[in-house]
């Protein structure tokens, strides 16, 4: 199938490192999600035989569209590595050139490679010469406001084959201290002939929707997004939900039990599936309603619900590390999350005295 038809009005899950593994993938599949995208899997680790690298490769059977991201900056490498990840089943490959951690762009990876646009073009060359599948490339704007280099970078993946050009619409050096620039991301949409994805602050469907009428995009993807609100997908086609802190509840223990049967249920995969669950709960209780003005919360702000409809409601919007054991422990053990021990009821009932104290400062000001 040609990429831009397996793509086109999609909601892309975006490549994460960690926040991609193959249940939090299921779960946000079996929420509507059609298209995603693997964990960052380092060539050269691939390489040297490395099984915790081989085990990004793997596919859900029930993925109708898996991209595997690889990062590297060896033509041959990547090219070899593209040939084991489509082998292995992935429906596309995709190049990252954009992850800013210094301890990959010192190597000449992501953010870095993304700086030499005649290289990437022979590495997708390579690639393309080696595989069946869709080769696609993730960019960013540049390595910092005065070296934007986006339309450059893109045309040159292009001229060398690629299928597909997903944008992240911030440098390297914004990190996500800006909102997405998405009228840059629409001048590479008009710049190429290939599906461009643009990416950046999505978390409501309205967002998608827009995206998708005004900036010449196939396609829209996600990241943060899915990992604070997994239904995002389904809101894609349902519309808006004003999800209940128990109907959260229920998807994340389905997470709970995918991760569990992913990583086994014996001691070891418990403490994995453990470690995921509490990262994940740091993603978890960042999600607010609409707020009641009929407004949205926007991604660049870190806003709290100020009006939780339920002490549980309250539980899991909770930031502070007891909270955020507790619910990630009572997940694990199968527990009801409803008599949480009384030091963390104290503590809540301190945070809303404080947080209905600052909200009346105001008024006492005026
Ligand atoms: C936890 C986390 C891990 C990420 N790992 C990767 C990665 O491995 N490869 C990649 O290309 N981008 C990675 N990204 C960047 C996202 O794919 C995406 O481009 C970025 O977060 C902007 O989208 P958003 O505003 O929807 O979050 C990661 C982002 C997050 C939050």
């Amino acid at each position: 199938m040609l990429f831009r038809d397996q793509i086109t009005g999609a909601l892309v899950m975006a490549p994460m490192t960690k926040g991609s593994n193959l249940p939090y993938r299921r779960l946000c599949r079996e929420l509507g999600a059609r298209v995603m995208i693997s964990e960052m899997v380092v060539a050269r680790r691939l390489k040297q035989k490395r099984r915790s690298e081989y085990a990004l490769l793997r596919k859900a059977p029930e993925e109708p569209c898996f991209g595997v991201q690889l990062a590297g900056n060896k033509p041959e490498e990547m090219a070899w590595a593209a040939a084991l990840a489509e082998a292995r089943g992935a429906d596309f490959v995709d190049i990252n050139l954009g992850c800013p951690i210094d301890h990959f762009t010192r190597m000449g990876l992501g953010a870095a490679l993304g700086r030499q646009p005649g290289r990437v073009r022979r590495i997708v060359e390579t690639m393309k010469a080696a595989v069946q599948v869709p080769v696609t490339v993730k960019i960013r704007l540049g390595w910092k406001a005065d070296q934007l280099n986006y339309l450059d970078l893109a045309r040159a993946a292009v001229d060398g084959g690629a299928d597909g050009v997903f944008v992240h619409g911030r440098t390297r050096e914004a990190r996500y201290r800006y909102p997405a620039n998405w009228t840059a991301i629409t001048e590479v949409a008009a710049a190429v002939p290939v599906p461009v994805i643009g990416n950046g602050d999505v978390l409501f469907p309205h967002d998608v929707h827009d995206h998708l009428a005004s900036t010449g995009c196939a396609a829209v993807m996600t990241a943060r997004g899915a990992l604070i609100k997994p239904w995002l997908f389904r809101e894609l086609t349902d519309g808006y939900w004003d999800i209940s802190a128990e109907e959260r509840l229920t998807l994340y223990r389905r997470y709970t039990s995918l991760a569990l049967e992913h990583w086994g249920a014996d001691d070891h995969g418990r403490t994995r599936a453990r470690d995921f669950l509490r990262w994940h709960a740091g993603f978890w209780c960042r999600y607010v309603p609409r707020r009641a003005d009929g407004s949205w919360p926007s991604m660049q702000q870190r806003e709290v619900n100020a009006t939780p409809r339920s002490p549980l409601e309250s539980l899991l919007s909770r930031t502070d590390d007891p909270a955020l054991d507790y619910v990630t422990d009572e997940l694990l053990n199968e527990g009801d999350l409803s008599t949480p021990p009384p030091a963390l009821v104290a503590t809540d009932n301190e945070r809303r005295t404080r947080r209905d104290a600052e909200q009346e400062d105001p008024v006492e000001a005026g």
